[in-house]
Parts: structure tokens; C-alpha cells; sequence
């Protein structure tokens, strides 16, 4: 979704400020609610048209209270948004939200309390980290823990897609998914996700190029190319499949050398279909230049951000400062079973 953008760093440190609030609501017994982020290690894309992505939870997402109040609200920090249910919002995004947050809310009819979200966004918005998604189900566990409701995680990831449709409207399902479940797992349409096994830990950079990606505009271009020339999509996508399943293997060998030359390989094939941007290629070079397996672009795509594989921890770090050194935001994630 494409929210006033933060900087990672920025991001964090007003996150910080309103997790406080959160944690003093956690005090007072208000109810709470938590939803992953993820990255894409392949396969994004070509998920939407059935073919199956890999993806991994990150330990940043979002977080969300919930009281009674006298009408719906929700307030995102460190966005600084505050809206009412009840009250149309004259800015188009904004009134996205409301939209969105009214699809939810709908779930849970009258007669019942009226509440305050209060979520705090740990990832910017428009980064291809699966903010989106691990806003509504941070807001949706939060509502559901003060109405004492007990949905299951397919009606929790049910609830998910109401509120990602709203922002683009063909969602594969896998931000949401995973927002729900986290973990390390292949994903495809018709069949959610299955966990996958790794052989060993698995280590990322996630660098922001500090551009805006809109996924929605992402893959509203690939479905213009898809019907502009359809047996040459599908050709893409099956080549991007069968990198995926390779990669599912390599995975679970623990051969990253494979894996990131798989990644190399994606990316090639998300740069075919337009998705990539001059800034995204630059941070690819520079990591992999700084010693990274493979790189590429992750989640929607045109901006927001990418991820380079590191050979350990010991290696990621310096990966990590080489994209800091170009001013790009960056931080490290540890994938581990
Ligand atoms: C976004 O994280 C991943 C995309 O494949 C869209 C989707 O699967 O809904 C670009």
C-alpha cells in the first residue's frame, strides 16, 4: 500500500516512541495483536498466476491494541494517521484505509463494543516487505482479542485478503499468509502454504531503495503484458517456477551458493517483466560485489526492496554497510528453523 513513506530508519525510531504507548496499553489489559513481515525469496509475480513463491517472516511487522472507545477508530503510527469508521477521509489513500478497515470491521457486526486500534507499523509502507498485510492482521488479532472471537488462521487470512483487496485488487494471498503464520514456507494459490525445512540457517540483507513500490501498479502492468502477449508471460512464469522448486531443493540441502545464483537467475526474469528499476539493479551490484551469493528484488517490485543472500552472519554485515555506504537503508535477517 502506498501510505506517506518512511525511511527504515525513520520508521523505526517514531515506532519505537509509539510502541511505548502500546506496551503501556498491554498494562492497562489492552487487548493485542501482532502481524508479520515478510521477503520474497522467489517466485513473486508469477504467484499471482498459480505458480508457487518462497517466502520468509521477518521478525518486524506490526503490532496493535485494542480498547473500547465510544466509535471505531484506528490510528497508525508512525504514519500519523487517526481515522473514524463513520467519517469519510477527503485523502485518497487515507480513505483507502478507512475502506479498508471497514471490510474488517464488517466481519463483526452490532451489537458490540466499539474500539480504538492503535497500530504501530514496524515496516515502511510500499516496501515490498509485506507491510500491508502485517498491518491488517495486527488490527484484525487485536479486534479479535477484545471481542474475545477465536477465528482459525484461514478465516484470520480470510479477513486479511477483505483488507488487501481494497489496496490491489488481485492479491495472490501470500502476504497475507504469511502475515498470519510466519515461518519459512512455499506458497501457492491453490494451496496456501506448506513449511519448508531448511538444511541451515539462512541469512539475508534487506536493503530499501527508498523508493515508493506500488504492487498494486506492479502487477496491474504484468497482467497488461500478460494480455498484450500471453503464451510469452506464461513462459516466464514457468521459468521462474521451476527456479523456485530448485530453489525449495536448494534450501533444503543448505546450498546457498544455488540458491543465490537462483536469485541472480529471478531477478533476470523479474527484470524481463519490467519490474525492476535502475536504483534496484545499482544495490544488487553493490552486493553482490560486497560478496552477496545472489540478489534480487523483493515483493511488488518498481522500488521498494531488495534482498542479497549472505554466505553467514559474519558476511552480512559488511554487505549491509556497503548499501549503507550508499545511502540506502539496510538492516540483517536471520532465517533459522
Ligand atoms: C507482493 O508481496 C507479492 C506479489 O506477488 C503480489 C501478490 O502475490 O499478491 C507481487
Amino acid at each position: 500500500m502506498s501510505m506517506p513513506e518512511q525511511s527504515l530508519a525513520r520508521g523505526l525510531g517514531a515506532a519505537q516512541g509509539a510502541a511505548q504507548g502500546a506496551a503501556q496499553g498491554a498494562a492497562q489489559g489492552a487487548a493485542q495483536g501482532v502481524g508479520h513481515g515478510k521477503v520474497i525469496l522467489l517466485g513473486e509475480h508469477s504467484v499471482v498466476y498459480g505458480r508457487p513463491a518462497l517466502a520468509a517472516a521477518i521478525a518486524r511487522g506490526c503490532r496493535a491494541s485494542a480498547e473500547p472507545a465510544d466509535v471505531d477508530t484506528l490510528s497508525v503510527q508512525p504514519w500519523g494517521v487517526r481515522l473514524r469508521l463513520d467519517t469519510p477521509e477527503s485523502e485518497p489513500e487515507r480513505e483507502l484505509l478507512r475502506t479498508a478497515f471497514a471490510a474488517v470491521c464488517a466481519r463483526y457486526p452490532a451489537p458490540r463494543a466499539a474500539l480504538s486500534v492503535q497500530a504501530v507499523m514496524e515496516i515502511p509502507g510500499g516496501a515490498g516487505l509485506g507491510g500491508s498485510a502485517a498491518l491488517s492482521v495486527a488490527v484484525i488479532r487485536a479486534i479479535e482479542q477484545a471481542l474475545q472471537c477465536n477465528s482459525s488462521d484461514d478465516e484470520l487470512i480470510e479477513a486479511s485478503l477483505a483488507w488487501e483487496r481494497v489496496f490491489h485488487g488481485n492479491p495472490s494471498g501470500v502476504d497475507s499468509a504469511m502475515a498470519v503464520r510466519g515461518g519459512l514456507a512455499l506458497y501457492r494459490k491453490a494451496e496456501g502454504l506448506t513449511p519448508v525445512r531448511l538444511g541451515r540457517n539462512l541469512v539475508l540483507v534487506v536493503g530499501h531503495s527508498g523508493e515508493h513500490g506500488s504492487t498494486k501498479s506492479m502487477v496491474e502492468s504484468v497482467a497488461r503484458q500478460h494480455a498484450r502477449d500471453r503464451a510469452k508471460a506464461e513462459q516466464i512464469f514457468d521459468a521462474i517456477a521451476a527456479l523456485v522448486n530448485n530453489a525449495k531443493s536448494a534450501l533444503e540441502r543448505g546450498d546457498h551458493a544455488q540458491l543465490g545464483q537462483l536469485m541472480d537467475l529471478n531477478q533476470k526474469l523479474l527484470n524481463t517483466l519490467l519490474l525492476s528499476t535502475t536504483r534496484l539493479e545499482h544495490m544488487c551490484n553493490i552486493t553482490r560485489s560486497a560478496g552477496a551469493l545472489g540478489a534480487k528484488l523483493t515483493g511488488g517490485g518498481g522500488g521498494g526492496s531488495m534482498i542479497a543472500l549472505a554466505k553467514d552472519r559474519a558476511h552480512a554485515e559488511p554487505i549491509a554497510q556497503a548499501l549503507r555506504d550508499h545511502n540506502f537503508d539496510a538492516f540483517v535477517v536471520e532465517v533459522a528453523q
